[in-house]
């Protein structure tokens, strides 16, 4: 990790334990990262999550890279460098929100191994779970949903991740979502119970 550029700043901890907060909210929190290809179905599953976990009473928080990219990382475009520092600033962004109690669902096509590998690092053990949404690029290039793909083949789009850039599939991901195959229903379900089944959605 590159050290910080600023100097004689000291770190400060919250006299609030993560206990307390968990308690508090009545479940863990947690980071489930969910990477894939452009229209593997990321943003459809989270948002599925979300509302199953939602109706359970179940605090969520969604980071999404379409919505973020207009925000927070509107300085940011899609060379390596810029991916690294998007998945940076979000792998940040979601240890917060995990360290606040909440199920932070992040949706980032989130291409290349090394950029989900560092924000995994920063997290304690346990605090992330990478969710690989699997659904081949031919799949993904029939649905096609913002004509996106259609773009990149004409050359309108350069870097386009499947087309003109890489995308890394995860080595170990915590859960595989066949979403080429499985409806979107079916994978947000198989999310919810995997976490239920690691003891995510209840307090410690
Ligand atoms: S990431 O690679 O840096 O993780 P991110 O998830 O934030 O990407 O943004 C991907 C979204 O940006 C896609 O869903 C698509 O709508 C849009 N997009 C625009 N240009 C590109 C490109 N060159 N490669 C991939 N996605 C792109």
């Amino acid at each position: 990790m590159d050290e910080p550029k600023s100097t004689n700043i000291t770190a400060s901890e919250s006299a609030v334990t993560r206990a307390q907060r968990e308690a508090l909210m009545g479940h863990r929190g947690v980071t489930v990262w969910f990477t894939g290809l452009s229209a593997s179905g990321k943003t459809t599953v989270a948002a599925l999550v979300d509302a199953m976990l939602t109706a359970r009473g179940i605090h969520c928080a969604i980071l999404d890279g379409d919505n973020i990219r207009h925000g927070l990382n509107r300085d940011l475009g899609f060379s390596p460098a810029d991916r690294a520092e998007n998945i940076r600033r979000i792998g940040e962004v979601a240890k917060l929100f995990t360290q606040a109690g909440l199920v932070t669902l992040v949706a980032f096509i989130s291409p290349y191994r090394r950029d989900r590998d560092a924000a995994r690092t920063i997290q304690a053990k346990g605090d992330f779970l990478e969710v690989y949404l699997d659904s081949p690029v031919e799949v993904c290039e029939a649905r096609d949903p913002r004509g996106l793909y259609r773009k990149a083949r004409a050359g309108e789009i350069p870097e386009f991740t499947g087309v003109s850039a890489p995308y890394e599939a995860p080595l170990k991901p915590e859960l595989v979502l066949y979403t080429a195959s499985e409806t979107p229903e079916e994978s947000a379900q198989r999310v919810v119970a995997y976490l239920e089944k690691q003891g995510y959605l209840s307090a410690p």
